[in-house]
């Protein structure tokens, strides 16, 4: 970080950058520079302004939109450029984690994978292997589902684990690409939960649960099913015909959003064919124009080939991304607690499981560098969350009710993790939510409220040794400490060029993991 970026928080009043040039630029005028040399400052001075002013208005607009002043009405357009300019909802980013819920068919081998039908079929010598020696010869996948029973399925002792897990948002598997519709789907007739397994309207119990623990209520759905014969029929004339689209898919996702409202529609299984045999930009501009959800739902970007990365609110990439810095678009890391899986396994071991050092590493990083944390678990086909789910999901809660205040709401600050020490990672809070760019780094005019830094490893000798933030401590107006232990005030030295931190008698300490420090202005 160098000594101009350091200045940005020494501007709490909100100086803008179009008065800092036009001081420069007076500066210049008055050295007695060239008329032409002049007039090219001059037209860039004016071009900036006028760029600026448009970019304020259309921030108020958006902003407007958001708060759902009728006054603005905008409509979007099909095409991903006008999409694109879609600012994101304010809850997805304040909210930063969330479990995401492999729940199906599945669920009943629970073996492997969610994958298990496909590989199966696709000739994986394990599931063979697993079929033949454990069921008799003939059996189908389809024979799973009555197996699939749910009995201690209830909703609201779920619904409480993930409140108590500080987790802000949920998003289950409406359909994984099996097809099968935890929700009583009316084209998906015998192959949902109402007519088979469960016998019980699981998205519609579980939605309901979610949100009555005040979190938000979102859905996974896959576009493609591996063995839909109308799907296969389609891409056999190679996408050219949408049977599939436009008489199973989007009549389904459309009362999967009218009667459930989620907050997230979690696409996936895109990768077959491009966005317009899916006819995802109709789709996405129904679901912000018109949908009972328009101002409140976010999509990820699964959905065509080309697609991931570079359109929808919150980009996944690919599964359990983590890019390790900072992105220019608002993101999501979905990653599993069962590092092999994302459906239950009956088989998984310990050492498989994340521990709570890999778990709050994966979300550490991810909120300092933009995005949000989605972390997976697999329910079992009884309906039960396993104990080893339970307690990562509490302990997580426990280290979010110390550390929560350098996770919720926050921004990515200058540096993501420290020059010096790279195991931690800073976030900022700051005053003003930026709609456009939300994980964009403070920039002049914006008022940074407080630095995180979190340490993922307690430091040797009780003493966190910090570059980035060096300069700032220097200038005297800050005070250190440390959250879980907050009004003890942490003493420092400088010496060549780092901050040395003296960290409290660890037995004193709060959070049993990953310690968040917190720099204010005195
Ligand atoms: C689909 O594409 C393949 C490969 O390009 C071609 O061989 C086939 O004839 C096409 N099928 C149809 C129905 O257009
Ligand atoms: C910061 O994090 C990235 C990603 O994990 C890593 O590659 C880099 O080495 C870290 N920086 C330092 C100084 O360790
Ligand atoms: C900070 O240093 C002062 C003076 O040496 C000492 O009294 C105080 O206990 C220290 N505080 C902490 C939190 O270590």
């Amino acid at each position: 970080m160098n000594a101009a970026e350091m200045q940005f928080l020494d501007w709490p009043l909100g100086r803008s950058s179009i008065q800092v040039i036009t001081f420069w630029v007076t500066l210049t005028l008055v050295n007695n520079i060239n008329c032409k040399m002049r007039l090219v400052v001059i037209l860039a001075l004016a071009s900036l302004a006028s760029a600026k002013i448009q970019h304020d208005r259309y921030v108020l607009n958006s902003l407007s939109n958001r708060t759902r002043d009728e006054s603005y009405l905008k409509k979007y357009s099909p095409d991903w450029t006008d999409l694109d300019t879609r600012p994101l909802p304010e809850w997805y980013d304040r909210a930063k984690i969330g479990i995401f819920l492999h729940w199906g068919v599945f669920s009943v081998p629970s073996f492997k994978s969610e994958w298990f039908w496909s590989d199966w079929k696709g000739g994986s010598l394990d599931c063979f292997n697993f079929m033949y020696k454990n069921y008799p010869p003939g059996f189908t996948y389809q024979e799973f589902a009555p197996m699939f029973t749910g009995e201690f399925f209830d909703a609201n002792e779920w619904a409480q684990l993930f409140e108590k897990s500080g987790a802000k948002y949920i998003v289950l598997t409406s359909k994984h690409h099996e097809g099968f519709t935890l929700f009583p789907s009316k084209r998906s007739y015998s192959w949902n939960s109402v007519d088979v397994g469960p016998h019980r309207d699981i998205v519609g119990e579980l939605s309901k649960a979610v949100r009555s623990q005040g979190l938000k209520f979102g859905v996974y759905h896959s576009l493609y099913e591996w063995f839909n014969p109308i799907y296969l029929e389609d891409k056999h004339t190679n996408f050219t015909a949408r049977v599939y689209t436009d008489t199973k898919l989007w009549p389904d996702v459309k009362q999967l959003v009218n009667d459930y409202k989620p907050s997230v529609l979690w696409s996936d299984g895109d990768w077959e064919a491009h966005d317009d045999y899916w006819r995802s930009t109709d789709l996405i501009a129904w679901l912000y124009n018109e949908s009972p959800v328009k101002d409140e739902i976010v999509v990820n970007d699964r959905w065509g080939i080309g697609i991931p990365g570079k359109h929808g609110d919150f980009y996944n990439y690919a599964d359990r991304y983590n890019p390790g810095k900072l992105l220019a678009h608002k993101w999501e890391n979905a990653f599993t607690v069962d590092s092999k899986s994302w459906g239950y396994r009956r088989n998984m071991k310990l050492s498989e499981i994340f521990s709570m050092e890999q778990l709050l590493e994966q979300i550490v990083t991810t909120v300092s560098c933009g995005g949000n944390a989605l972390l997976n678990i697999g329910p079992t086909k009884e309906g039960t969350i396993v104990p080893i789910f339970q307690e990562r999901l509490t302990s997580l809660g426990k280290w979010l009710e110390i550390n929560g205040e350098a996770i919720y709401s926050t921004s990515p600050w200058l540096s993501q993790n420290d020059t010096l020490n790279g195991n931690v990672w800073y976030t900022c809070t700051k005053r003003e939510f930026n709609a456009i760019n939300p994980i964009a780094k403070p920039k002049p005019g914006d008022t940074v409220t407080a630095i995180y830094a979190i340490a993922l490893r307690w430091p040797p000798s009780n003493v966190l040794v910090l570059r980035d933030v060096t300069s700032l401590l220097h200038s005297g107006n800050y005070q250190v400490e440390m959250l879980g232990n907050e009004g003890d005030y942490l003493n420092w030295s400088i010496s060549n060029g780092d901050a040395k931190i003296r960290f409290p008698n660890k037995a004193a300490v709060k959070s049993e993991y990953a310690w968040a420090l917190k720099i204010s202005a005195k």
